[in-house]
């Protein structure tokens, strides 16, 4: 069976499509403005530590049961389930992940779509010589737009849904070859230009300063949800790369690069933002807007800015294709594994991404006062509650699969490195990250 199945060229090529799943709106976007939401520094601390004690841990475990499987998530759990004579409803875990990743994009392409119209706008020269406030109503005004947040949903959603249908996914790994890089340039090219403005200091002390009676409750789950989140940990979509993995290849290294690439980019983009934020006497406590308006403040104000901005807007919206195409993926192979075609798999799970993220669209205007649970919106509950709750849920039982219930030598075989370090990982995994991951999410929902 296994000798079969296509594996990804190299290491460098794995490293390589885990980042390119990683690496997305969550950094650039969503990282800004929760940390924003939650108070900076105490946000950023927490968070880093759960990277390190939960983010890492958990991704070794997810990638670990695809690489022991060597099949699709549903089929992989179920196997190695049976294998050491535990029940095979295991595998639900499977279905589990697919129902998140399909909240998750739902509002993934929403966001996406937005970056399509900002890069348009952007090639059309709009930003240049508008005032922060005129860019900062311009997408106020965009936003109580249905029509054209639901086209360039559906734009997004169509790009990405035609990639998985084609199961070309591969073909992607010679885009993040050169996307990553550039993307990086890009965003250390604006950094170096924030440290040159006033706001670059007060930014630096709120990211970095801690105040610790800011932390809450609430700030722990928000950092804990990112944490998954951005290493798109979870969901089982990481399991299904897995299954891709070089036979040689140590997972503890791959992980742990994977990570350092992952939250780089989101603090380069951070400081760049959050200068901005301070120059311009904004409220770090945005909301989803942040990054669309600070962005194209700082830049309008750059030789060139029309450029660097295209440019910029460009590379994200390749970074998060990559991203969605990775959260597409779980949910076509669940279907292909209960006999569907794939082509039929893409259309049915896209119509109802579709859906979802249409009604979260609207949820900036004609629906935003239709608030079904907890008193949000659509777009507030599809991008809150998968992150915060299911992802770390998610995450956790993957977790206990690995380390307690499947065969504990295919999980020492499938990580790829010293049995010390195997020892290391389950110890790490059985007595912190699960344990924690339950603490926070039970004093969080009770
Ligand atoms: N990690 C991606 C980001 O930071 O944008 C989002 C993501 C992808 C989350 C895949 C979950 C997932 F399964
Ligand atoms: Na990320």
């Amino acid at each position: 069976m296994s000798e079969t199945l296509e594996r990804w060229g190299s290491k460098r090529a794995f490293i390589l499509a885990v980042t390119g799943a990683a690496v997305g709106l969550g950094n650039i976007w969503r990282f800004p403005y929760i940390a924003g939401e939650n108070g900076g520094a105490a946000f950023l601390l927490i968070y880093a530590a759960f990277v390190v004690l939960l983010g890492v841990p958990v991704m070794m475990a997810e990638i670990l049961v695809g690489r022991a499987g060597r099949r699709g998530p549903m089929q992989a759990l179920g196997a190695l389930a049976t294998q050491a004579g535990a029940s095979r409803h295991w595998r639900w875990l499977g279905v589990f992940g697919a129902f998140t990743v399909f909240c998750i994009l739902s509002f993934y392409s929403v966001v996406s779509g937005w970056s399509i119209e900002f890069l348009v706008a952007s090639v059309n020269g709009n930003f240049i010589q508008a005032s922060p406030a005129e860019i900062g109503a311009g997408f106020d005004a965009f936003l109580a737009n249905p029509g054209l947040l639901v086209f360039n949903h559906s734009l997004f959603l169509f790009m990405t849904m035609s990639v998985v249908a084609a199961g070309v996914a591969k073909g992607l790994e010679r885009l993040n070859n050169l996307l990553m890089p550039l993307l990086y340039i890009l965003l250390l090219l604006l950094a170096g230009y924030a440290a040159t403005t006033e706001g670059f200091g007060p930014a630096l002390a709120w990211l970095f300063v801690p105040a610790f009676d800011a932390v809450t409750l609430s700030v722990v789950l928000h950092a804990m949800g990112h944490a998954f989140f951005t290493l798109a940990v979870g969901a089982c979509a990481l399991m299904a790369y897995g299954a891709y993995m070089p036979e040689e290849q140590s997972l503890p290294k791959a992980a742990a690069t994977i990570a350092v690439l992952d939250i780089s980019v989101a603090l380069i983009a951070g400081i760049a933002i959050f200068s901005v934020v301070f120059a311009q006497g904004m409220d770090p406590a945005e909301g989803p807007g942040l990054m669309f308006v600070t962005l194209p403040i700082a830049f309008s104000h750059l030789p060139w800015g029309a450029v660097w901005l295209s440019a910029f807007f460009l590379l994200l919206l390749l970074a998060t294709w990559t991203s969605a195409i990775n959260l597409a993926e779980p949910m076509v192979a669940t279907l292909e594994g209960l006999g569907w075609k794939r082509g039929m798999a893409s259309v049915a799970i896209g119509s109802g991404v579709w859906l979802v993220g249409v009604v979260a669209a609207m949820s900036f205007s004609v629906l935003a006062d239709f608030r079904p649970l907890f008193g949000r919106n659509v777009f507030e509950l599809v991008s809150s509650i998968p992150p915060d709750i299911f992802l770390p849920l998610g995450g956790m039982l993957i977790a206990i699969f690995a380390a307690w219930i499947m065969p504990q030598a295919a999980a020492a075989e499938a990580l790829g490195s010293s049995e010390r370090m195997f020892r290391l990982w389950r110890l790490v995994v059985r007595w912190v990250s699960i344990p924690l991951t339950l603490v926070v999410l039970l004093s969080a929902l009770l």
